[in-house]
C-alpha cells in the first residue's frame, strides 16, 4: 500500500484496492506518505553529518524513493545499512535493489524480536554495535499494538546501542483527523498491518532515554524543513509526529519517567 502512495510499482492488485479504500476515506494520504518519505531524508542525511555512518532502518518497506544508502551515500562512501522488514515482498525485492553492495543487507524479521534482528548474520555483518548506529523508526510503530509494547522494543534497541547513537522516528497521530481515523483504521484493519493513531504524548514516551535534537518532536512535515519548502502542501494537513533523539547518556529522568504512564 505504501509503495503505491509513493507512486511506485511493486504492489499488488490487493494493495491498491485497500490503499484506494483509504485515499477515498482520507485523499491527503499520498501526501502524507511523500512527507514522511522527506522527513526520512532530513533525518538520515542530519545523522550522517553528525558523523553516524551505520544505520539500522526497521521497517523499512522496500528501499525504493531515495532510500537511507542513497541519502547516506551523499555524505560518505563508508556506510552501512541494514534494512529489515517483516513482510516478505519487501525483503525479496529489497534484494533485488540492494544486489550485491557489501555495505547492505536486507533481513526479513519482526523488529519486535529485537534480538533476531541484531544478532543476525546479516547484523553482525554489516553493524558494529560498539559504535554509534541510527536507529530509523519512520512510520511503523504505529503498525505494532500496545501488547507488543512499542516503548518497550525501542527501549530495547537503545540498552543494545552505544553512546552517540542516533533514533529517528515518525509515528501517525490522529490529531486533526478525528473525523476519518476510525474509517482508515477500519480499512487497514483488513490487512496485514492493522493501524494505531497513538497520541502526542505516547509518541514522545519512545524517546525515553534519548535527549532530543532541535527543534524537538514537530509535525512530520516541519522538522528542519527548509524555508523554501515550507508550503502549504504539508503544513496544517499532515499530523503525523517526527523527531531525532541522541543517546548521550544525559537524558532526563521526566523523560525516563514518562515510560509505563503513557499510552494511547
Ligand atoms: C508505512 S511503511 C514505512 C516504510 C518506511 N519506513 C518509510 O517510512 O518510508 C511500514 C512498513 O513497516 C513494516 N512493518 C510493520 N510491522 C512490522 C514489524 N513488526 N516488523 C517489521 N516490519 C514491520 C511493513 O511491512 C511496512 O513495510
Amino acid at each position: 500500500m505504501y509503495d503505491y502512495y509513493l507512486g511506485g510499482t511493486h504492489n499488488f492488485t490487493v494493495d491498491r484496492q485497500r490503499a484506494e479504500e483509504v485515499i477515498a476515506l482520507l485523499p491527503i494520504t499520498p501526501t502524507i506518505m511523500r512527507a514522511n518519505r522527506q522527513f526520512l531524508r532530513r533525518a538520515v542525511r542530519f545523522c550522517a553529518e553528525q558523523g553516524v555512518d551505520q544505520f539500522l532502518d526497521l521497517g523499512a518497506g522496500i528501499p525504493t524513493e531515495g532510500p537511507v544508502h542513497e541519502v547516506v551515500g551523499e555524505v560518505t562512501p563508508d556506510y552501512r545499512v541494514l534494512y529489515v522488514d517483516s513482510e516478505e515482498a519487501a525483503a525479496v525485492y529489497g534484494r533485488q535493489i540492494l544486489g550485491s553492495d557489501p555495505r547492505c543487507a536486507f533481513l526479513h524479521a519482526d523488529i519486535c524480536d529485537i534480538d533476531a534482528v541484531l544478532d543476525s548474520p546479516e547484523a553482525n555483518k554489516v553493524l558494529d554495535l560498539s559504535r554509534p548506529v541510527a536507529v530509523l523508526l519512520f512510520s511503523v510503530l504505529q503498525f505494532v499494538p500496545d501488547a507488543a509494547d512499542p516503548w518497550g522494543v525501542v527501549a530495547a534497541y537503545r540498552d543494545r546501542l552505544a553512546d552517540g547513537s542516533y533514533l529517528a522516528l515518525s509515528h501517525a497521530t490522529a490529531e486533526g483527523l478525528a473525523a476519518q481515523s476510525g474509517d482508515v483504521t477500519a480499512v487497514y484493519s483488513k490487512t496485514d498491518n492493522p493501524i494505531r493513531y497513538r497520541s502526542d504524548d505516547a509518541v514522545r514516551a519512545m524517546f525515553e532515554g534519548f535527549n532530543l535534537v532541535e527543534p524537538g518532536m514537530t509535525r512530520i512535515p516541519e522538522w528542519r524543513m527548509p524555508g523554501k519548502e515550507s508550503d502549504e502542501r504539508y503544513v496544517g494537513k499532515v499530523f503525523g509526529l517526527a523527531g531525532v533523539g541522541v543517546k548521550d547518556g544525559t537524558a532526563s529522568g521526566a523523560m525516563r519517567g514518562a515510560r509505563g504512564r503513557v499510552r494511547r
